[in-house]
């Protein structure tokens, strides 16, 4: 097989042509999720735009597929551009190293271009062929990290207050940290951090600081945590005894150094990824400092 060769095919054809999309997800992933999830994911609009849908056909059908999510990215200094994601990009076991994603990374830049964005990022661990292959295509690698507790206690927090977050239409705390970031409206902000496929709960210090953790099947994803730097170490300690005392560890993800060696010091396991930064066109240059969290991405 000739990736050259295949057919680029843009949004589903059809439920079927979406259900064995969904199919190949899950065999690519291993547990990749259920429908909410993939409705979540695939058929809601970011910076007002829905996700592009790629995939690549043999005569035997779609072997890869990849989508591209929108977000509106405010970079240091103000200037906001568009943004696409690479999204659950997959390409079928029997039909990988014959360069199907590397297409779809060059189909992947076209679609920005013409949502009339200036990035195409992607959220990869440095292990994944992904990584590679983003590298390749010229990508600027800025650092990220994936942290998960490990059976550490943490340090229970009696004053915390824990209540489901549905109905929370917007950010309890504005964002203080610096950086680029996504920038929302009030219903993406809404759709992206509350209405996630797995509950979502705000959780509290009052007065101190306020966090936003989605309660998946074994874990808790830490989605937002707005505390001072002062606060941190004991909203992190009080998050992970509250995860654990309900059988789930602590899963947070880190674009800041500083808080990876906080996560470490407290016998978090920590996996090194990228933010693959692709930028379209001359607007901006790769952009080196990201206020990104858990509850921006997937
Ligand atoms: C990651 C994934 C999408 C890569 O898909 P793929 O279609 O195999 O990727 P490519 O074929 O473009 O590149 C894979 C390798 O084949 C090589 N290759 C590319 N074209 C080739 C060709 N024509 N002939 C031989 N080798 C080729 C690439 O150089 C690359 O080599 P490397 O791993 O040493 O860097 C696929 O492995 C997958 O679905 N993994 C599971 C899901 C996943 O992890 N997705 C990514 C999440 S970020």
């Amino acid at each position: 097989m000739n990736a050259e060769e295949l057919t680029l095919r843009h949004g589903f054809s059809g439920r079927s042509d979406e259900e064995r999309y969904w199919a190949a997800l899950n065999t690519c992933f291993g547990g990749w999720g259920d429908r909410r999830r993939f409705d979540w994911c695939f058929t809601r609009d970011g910076a007002r735009r829905r996700p592009d849908i790629l995939q690549l056909e043999s005569p035997r059908g779609p072997i890869a597929g990849s989508a591209v999510t929108y977000r509106m990215v405010r970079v240091a200094g103000g200037v906001e551009v568009i943004a696409g994601i690479m999204t659950g990009s997959w390409t079928l076991p029997d039909a990988r190293g014959a360069g199907a994603f590397t297409r779809l990374i060059a189909a992947s830049r076209e679609a920005v271009a013409a949502a009339g964005g200036t990035l195409l990022l992607a959220f990869v661990t440095a292990a994944n062929p992904s990584r590679r292959r983003l590298d390749a295509a010229g990508a600027g690698m800025v650092p990220t990290w994936y942290c998960r507790s490990a059976g550490t206690a943490g340090q229970r927090d009696d004053g915390l207050r824990a209540v489901a977050a549905a109905g929370i239409a917007q950010r309890p705390i504005a964002p203080t940290a610096a950086g680029t970031c996504f920038c929302y409206t009030g219903d993406e902000w809404q759709g992206q951090f509350v209405g996630r496929p797995d509950d979502v709960r705000l959780v509290q210090r009052p007065g101190r600081w306020t966090a936003l953790v989605e309660l998946a099947p074994g874990f808790a994803r830490l989605l937002t945590l707005d505390a001072a730097p002062g606060d941190r170490p004991a909203a992190i300690d009080a998050l992970t005894a509250h995860a654990r005392h309900e059988g789930r560890e602590l899963f947070a993800f880190t674009m800041h150094a500083d808080e990876c060696a906080l996560l470490r010091e407290r016998g978090f396991v920590v996996g090194d990824g990228f933010l693959a930064v692709d930028v379209i066109g001359q607007a901006v240059g790769v952009p080196q400092h990201w206020h990104v969290e858990h509850g921006d991405r997937m």
